[in-house]
């Protein structure tokens, strides 16, 4: 029988032209949590091209009818992947694809934040600007200063290539709070570019720290109020992995005191909730999880997710698969 497809979001061209040309296509925008379980345990539906914010925990995925979901994301944290394996339903994302697109906001949010550029933007256009001032809007160095990258799978490699071109100093710790030692081979051409070191000592050097971490219980909450405190009063911390990372409420506290000076967010903890004191410092720089928000990224992101679904409605491999 022709599949069916059920899209919880319009995503672009060419995802649903891939999808429909293989099945029945239904795109149905901003479900509640409800709905979505009705569509994906009434057998109604093979396979679902989903968002991060359609959670499918063990319970849901025990009920389920549908033979695969194919995550429009490189992060799967919305998806119980064992319980999903247990009930042979296949998962899969968009990785790589959005290396780039990511690492470019992290600098972004990275400069942002170091050189103020939110308040700098909201002096100018509240109209407090009267012309250059030796001491107006005074940042922190970025070249020359440390750049400690939390995580440095594909996304932390892409944003240390960035920071060597500014000349920033880049230490590493693989895969934090552990500090599992990475050879050579796996830094490829960051190889004696980048310094492997503790967590510990990350986060005490560094002037920037960078999360690139994949969301589990062990890095919920990586960045805790204990943590900050133990970052230097001049760093900064950006954020473009996923808000429970970071303990937000302690971090509007450590922004608030000057224990750190700035954040730079691309993600929150309660995603679209964000901490409202958060919202009103202005040593915070916020941007709404537009990460891999780049056409060209988004695109291909459509085109993996769309060609994982129809694999997996044909019972095949996905080409892009999610396994525990
Ligand atoms: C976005 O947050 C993603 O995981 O792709
Ligand atoms: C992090 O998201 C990675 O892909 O390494």
């Amino acid at each position: 029988s022709t599949p069916r497809f059920l899209v919880t979001q319009e995503i672009p061209e060419p995802g649903p032209s891939i999808l429909r040309d293989a099945g029945e296509v239904e795109i149905r925008s901003g479900m509640s949590a409800d709905e979505l379980r009705e569509a994906v345990t009434g057998g109604e539906y093979d396979v679902v091209l989903s968002q991060t914010s359609d959670r499918f925990d063990a319970e849901l995925l025990g009920a389920a009818t549908i033979k695969g979901i194919a995550n429009y994301a490189v992060g799967y944290n919305n998806i119980d992947v064992p319980a999903a394996t247990e009930h042979g339903i296949a998962v899969g994302n968009t990785p790589d694809v959005l290396n780039d697109a990511t690492a470019n906001v992290a600098v972004l949010l990275l400069l942002g934040a170091a050189r103020r550029a939110h308040e700098a933007s909201e002096h100018l256009r509240s109209g407090q600007f009267e012309g250059l001032r030796p001491d107006l809007l005074v940042g922190q160095d970025v070249t020359g200063a440390t750049l400690g990258i939390a995580g440095m799978g594909r996304i932390g490699k892409a944003v240390a290539h960035r920071a060597l071109g500014f000349g920033m100093r880049v230490v590493f710790t693989q895969r934090p709070p552990q500090d599992r030692e990475v050879s050579d081979d796996e830094l490829g051409d960051l190889a004696g570019r980048v310094t492997q070191v503790r967590w510990d000592e990350l986060v005490e050097r560094s002037d920037y720290i960078s999360l690139h971490v994949p969301l589990t219980e062990e890095t919920t909450h990586l960045i805790d109020a204990d943590v900050l405190r133990r970052m230097k009063s001049t760093a900064v911390l950006i954020n473009t992995a996923r808000g429970p990372v970071v303990d937000e409420e302690a971090l509007v506290r450590a922004l608030r005191t000057g224990e750190i000076f700035a954040a730079g967010l691309d993600v929150f903890e309660n995603e679209p909730a964000v901490e409202p004191e958060l919202l009103e410092l202005p040593n915070a720089f916020l941007l709404p999880h537009v990460g891999s928000a780049e056409q060209g990224t988004r695109a291909g992101m459509a085109r993996m997710a769309a060609e994982n679904a129809v694999a997996m409605a044909r019972g095949e491999e996905p080409p892009y698969p999610v396994t525990v």
